[in-house]
């Protein structure tokens, strides 16, 4: 299988997900494309000898215009599978149909707990026991689609929106790797990360 990740800034699930595709790993990784030139992960992935592109959201009129420039960049690539890894863009249910079914994003909350924007201050706020990460499918409905899997983290009593990313992020990085190794074997079956 054929994978393209879509980043925006440091791409440290882009790091993880480029280091599980080795071996008798199912996948391959064929493209890393950013929304940002400027994004971290782009020389990451570089130096770990992945093709990049960078196509410039501001740089376009309109959303429909990016898409079209990062729809080009994908076909070329030919992915099977795209993932979005700290992709901070919003796809419309155009781009979202052309690889309908095969684009997996990771997003920092237990979905459907606090879809959106600064997860972690708002589970911290409610009082939640606990934090973390979810994989699912990309679906019009922003961070809506059917979960692939779950990883689950305590909050702590002094946890601050800083602290309990960075204990999210851990968790991500597990979570991710391991739901697109089921997925392109065809296993779309949910399974959550053991609390560990
Ligand atoms: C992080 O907030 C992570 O929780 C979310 O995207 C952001 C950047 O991740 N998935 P990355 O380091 O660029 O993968």
């Amino acid at each position: 299988k054929r994978v393209a990740i879509l980043i925006s800034g440091g791409g440290s699930n882009m790091v993880r997900l480029l280091e599980s595709m080795t071996g008798d790993h199912p996948a391959r990784p064929v493209l890393v494309a950013s929304n940002d030139p400027t994004a971290g992960g782009l020389a990451k992935a570089t130096s770990m000898g992945v093709e990049t592109v960078a196509i410039d959201h501001r740089a376009h009129r309109d959303r429909e215009s990016f898409e079209r420039a990062l729809l080009k960049a994908l076909d070329a690539a030919q992915p099977d599978i795209i993932c979005l890894a700290g992709f901070m863009r919003i796809l419309t249910p155009d781009f979202i149909d052309r690889y309908a079914g095969r684009i997996l994003n990771i997003h920092p909350s237990l979905l459907p707990l606090y879809p959106g924007l600064n997860t972690h201050a708002r589970a911290i706020a409610a009082g939640d026991g606990f934090g973390g990460a979810t994989v699912h499918l990309v679906t019009p409905e922003l961070d809506a689609g059917p979960i692939l899997g779950q990883a689950r983290v305590p909050i702590h009593p002094g946890d601050d929106p800083e602290t309990l990313a960075k204990r999210v992020l851990a968790v991500e990085h597990r979570l991710y790797p391991a739901v697109l190794r089921r997925f392109a074997q065809g296993d779309l079956a949910r399974q959550d990360l053991s609390d560990a």
